[in-house]
């Protein structure tokens, strides 16, 4: 007889999303509120596949997104995140000429390749390049040299930077051009990492390649020690999200500009995003506090007829109204979420904003009928919120976990012997000052009088995102595997909830110990 894998005596405790929800329809609930029912499992972790398609051409490998906000994501952590197999959106709160070459670095990003090494010139003292690897605390001591034209003369090795030989002019030191091993960028190929690869095992012993242009002028390194960390990590499970051109994939939000009549600024909106097209963008975000609203439903508009295939999210939602409202404008992705973040005071500046778990279930249903994908947008603190929360959605939006990343914008500031980084709100008022008050419909002009919704804060430092998301892609194939489901359809399929007791909350985080070690 087959051993029994279901049975009707859990169903009045654990519910389904159309049960349970609609049961408690007079409640907020948001993660801590509610926890997953386990089910019988033949998946193991490792074995569950976290693909999620948010348009016809979006498709991440992983389905985390990073904010766009301004001390979360500019091209560092956007390359992060595609390499790891998510996205990150490029914030708006700069120029947009900036925004722009924002989105080209992340474009051009050719994996393994130092697009700008640190040259030399052949006038320099080797005293000098001794000096400046002192100041800049360089761990490497071997540079490509250039003239004043930017074209490589030689290769400055680190067996000949020594202070015995600080006198000498780098000239008389380098290996000559005619010696120097370079790669013609052209020739690199869709595989630039293959392809160096396989230079490195022909060529024994020699550990760097210099890329160049047909005028010989230097355009970039490879190193044989990045090549082979790379080449260990694509047997990683989750490979860089690329576009057909195997581009990093890359996304840009928008504000809906409005011109001095206080119009939608529909020529410059248009003529912004058609040179992030041309850039290569690939998706574009109308990011506001308030989607549900006639300056985001014309910005989408005009976009979906301007660039009909353009993969176009649009936000901040919590209704099933708002979600209709948006994907009928054009949508493809609706971002839920008003008040939840870690820095958002819009609950209690505004009081509005609704708990991210009843959202989520509420915008699900309008979201499944239109068709469109939801992204949970704030308030996650840990891998477990991401999964309840991919019960509802396609993916999760995050800032305040990745803001302590190396990869975010800002300074690492030390405070009492702890590292720290910045991380502020987009409706603060140092954010909003810097540009983003139309995203909560104020003016930039600081002498208006404005709300901010937003607080300034302190994200303790890090370390890279490649860690941070480990742990969270860790957390979210456990969950999987307590769920039984290999993908995440199956994880929208088969969730069962059940609301959490305060004392129950207590009992799911470590209680009654002296924790010598955090879980993170
Ligand atoms: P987490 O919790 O990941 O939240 O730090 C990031 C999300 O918060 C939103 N956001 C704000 N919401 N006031 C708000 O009410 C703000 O100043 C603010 N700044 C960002 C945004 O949706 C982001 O993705």
């Amino acid at each position: 007889m087959a051993a029994t894998r279901n049975s009707t005596l859990d169903d009045p405790f654990y519910q389904p999303a159309d049960e349970f929800f609609p049961a408690n329809s007079k409640i907020g609930l948001t993660f801590d509120d509610i926890t997953l029912a386990t089910l019988y499992s033949e998946i193991l972790p490792r074995d569950t596949q976290l693909d999620t398609q948010l348009a016809d051409n979006l498709h991440l490998h992983i389905p985390v997104i990073s904010a766009d906000m301004d001390t979360v994501t500019e091209s560092r952590m956007a390359i992060a995140m595609a390499l790891n197999g998510g996205l990150g959106l490029i914030h708006y709160n700069m120029p947009e000429r900036q925004q722009l070459s924002e989105v080209s670095r992340v474009k051009n990003h050719v994996h393994g390749l130092i697009q700008e090494p640190i040259k030399v010139s052949p006038e320099q003292l080797i005293g000098d390049v001794l000096a400046l690897i002192e100041q800049k605390k360089f761990g490497f001591s071997t540079f490509p040299v250039v003239d004043g034209k930017g074209r490589l003369v030689g290769l400055l090795s680190g067996h000949v930077v020594k202070p015995r030989y600080a006198g000498k002019k780098v000239s008389e030191a380098l290996t000559p051009r005619t010696q120097v091993h370079t790669i013609k960028k052209k020739e690199l190929g869709r595989d630039p990492i293959a392809r160096a690869d396989k230079f490195f095992t022909e060529h024994i012993g020699i550990h760097k390649l210099l890329v160049v242009d047909d005028d010989d002028h230097l355009h970039g390194l490879i190193t044989m020690s990045d090549v082979e960390r790379i080449t260990q990590e694509r047997k990683a499970q989750f490979k860089p999200a690329r576009d057909a051109h195997f581009h990093l994939i890359c996304g840009a939000a928008l504000s809906t500009t409005r011109n001095a009549f206080g119009e939608l600024d529909r020529e410059r909106i248009l003529n912004h995003v058609s040179a992030l097209v041309e850039r290569g963008v690939n998706v574009v975000a109308v990011s506001t506090a308030h989607g549900y609203s006639k300056g985001v439903g014309d910005t989408v508009s005009v976009l979906r007829d301007a660039f009909p295939k353009l993969p176009i999210i649009a936000g901040n939602v919590t209704s099933a109204a708002g979600v209709e409202y948006l994907a009928d404008c054009g949508a493809n992705a609706i971002k839920v979420g008003q008040g939840p973040g870690s820095i958002c005071t819009t609950r209690i500046v505004a009081g509005v904003g609704i708990p991210q778990m009843t959202a989520l279930y509420v915008c699900s249903r309008a979201a499944a009928k239109k068709k469109v994908s939801l992204l949970a947008d704030g308030g996650i603190t840990k891998s477990g919120d991401i999964v309840k929360a991919l019960t509802l959605s396609q993916a999760v939006i995050c800032g305040g976990i990745f803001a302590g990343c190396n990869e975010a914008p800002g300074e690492v500031v030390e405070i009492s012997g702890k590292l720290y980084k910045q991380y502020r709100g987009m409706g603060s008022l140092a954010a909003m000052k810097a540009g983003s008050a139309a995203r909560y419909g104020h003016e930039k002009n600081p002498a208006q009088k404005v709300a901010p919704e937003g607080v300034e804060a302190l994200k303790e430092a890090c370390g890279s995102v490649d860690r941070v998301l480990a742990q969270l892609i860790g957390g979210i194939q456990s969950g999987m595997g307590y769920l039984g489901t290999a993908n995440l359809t199956q994880l929208y399929d088969k969730a069962r909830y059940i609301r959490v007791s305060p004392a129950g909350q207590r009992e799911a985080a470590p209680h009654d110990v002296v924790e010598l070690k955090t879980g993170n």
